[in-house]
């Protein structure tokens, strides 16, 4: 039985990274760091499987790492633990580098020392871009008489990179220092430079989370004052008594965004892990929309016929010192290596994130 080890196993990703990973038969240790209230929810289901060991372990514990890989015949570690939150490494720089940075580093390192045939994934992250893009010539579309030419902007594994935030300084770090540790001791590391990839598991700080949250929770206060509701009993017209109820305060809704299901990532990251050859791969859809543009899926998801820019407020506190304008990943790489392409469409992961959280 092979023995995969999963760090932030607790996290949206950890959860069905190990769904997947005990389909295939693995034994899976999964473990995440200690803290005082229970996050295993995400993970509940697998507790009483027997190929399933939840530990609590912090990848920035070079003697928990080290017992961990002598205890065990590992043969793939994949480390999702991370500071993830992009906003919350500007106020916090130096505890994101630690875990982002420090924590894979710490891992590179037990591994070389201690058990160097242990295959190695790293989340890397397509904000190690930041405001990096190349262009390529893209559709041409007619405009009255004329015939316009819109260039199309993307990422890809020849991007060059240009963080934005600690966040994605800490995992360019990384990145680099998986790349030193597979050309300069022969280790099988592998990053997986994943856009933005989302579902019902995802934490409710990320804004697609974050709106379709929202919406359930505005949903089921309108149900419970079913007599305000006019029309149609399918669809929520009537919203008067909206002022009642908070309003969705958002940030920037102008950044683009590729927003992948986060089951279709998992796969690439276990596909990467069984290649005879270490790389790095971006996995993205090759589509890139606006958070106005979720909102108006999500709203629709919803049946809502109204304007959704009534019920949302622009916060400034939600705005990011630097912003990553315009991510839009061309996964070419993977689908011709790996044989790996996105099944989940846009409006797909919209309405399943809309209808779990109604
Ligand atoms: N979180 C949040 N909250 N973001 C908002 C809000 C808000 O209220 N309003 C607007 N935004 C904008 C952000 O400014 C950003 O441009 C965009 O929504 C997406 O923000 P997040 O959902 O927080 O994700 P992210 O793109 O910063 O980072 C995520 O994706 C990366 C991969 O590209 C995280 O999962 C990272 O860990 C991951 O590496």
């Amino acid at each position: 039985m092979k023995v995969a080890v999963i760090s932030g196993v607790t996290g949206q990703d950890g959860s069905y990274l190990s769904e997947l990973l005990l389909s295939k038969g693995y034994f899976v240790i999964g473990f995440s760091r200690r803290v005082s209230v229970d996050t295993s929810e995400r993970i509940k289901h697998l507790l009483t499987n027997a190929n399933f060991q939840f530990e609590e372990g912090d990848i920035c514990d070079p003697l928990y790492i080290a017992e961990l890989l002598t205890k065990y015949r590992v043969e793939e570690f994949y480390n999702l633990a991370a500071q993830s939150h992009v906003h919350t490494s500007f106020s916090q720089p130096v505890v994101t580098t630690q875990i982002d940075y420090i924590g894979p580093l710490n891992i590179l390192n037990c591994i070389k020392s201690l058990s160097p045939q242990t295959r190695f994934y790293q989340a890397s992250t397509s904000e190690m871009f930041g405001d990096e893009y190349d262009v390529y010539e893209g559709i041409e579309i007619t405009v009255g008489t004329e015939n316009i030419n819109c260039p199309i902007k993307y990422q890809d594994e020849q991007t060059p990179f240009s963080p934005q935030s600690p966040y994605a300084i800490a995992k360019l770090a990384a990145h680099h220092a998986c790349r030193l540790y597979r050309e300069s001791y022969g280790l099988f590391t592998c990053c997986g430079i994943l856009f933005n990839h989302e579902s019902p598991r995802r934490g409710e700080k990320f804004v697609t989370r974050k709106i379709t949250k929202w919406i359930g929770e505005f949903v089921r206060w309108v149900d419970g004052k079913e007599n305000i509701i006019t029309g149609d009993q399918d669809s929520i017209q009537s919203l008067d008594p909206i002022d009642t109820f908070p309003k969705l305060r958002l940030g920037n809704l102008d950044a683009h965004r590729d927003w992948g299901h986060a089951k279709d990532y998992v796969l690439a990251m276990w596909m990467m892990m069984q290649h005879d050859k270490p790389d790095d791969y971006v996995v993205a859809t090759g589509e890139s929309h606006t958070i106005r543009e979720f909102l108006d899926e999500a709203f629709y998801a919803m049946n809502y016929e109204g304007d959704w820019e009534d019920l949302v407020v622009i916060d400034p506190k939600f705005y990011r010192p630097a912003e990553v304008d315009y991510l839009n990943g061309v996964y070419d790489k993977i689908e011709t290596a790996l044989d790996w392409k996105p099944e989940y469409a846009f409006e797909d992961l919209v309405a399943e994130m809309v209808e779990e959280d109604l």
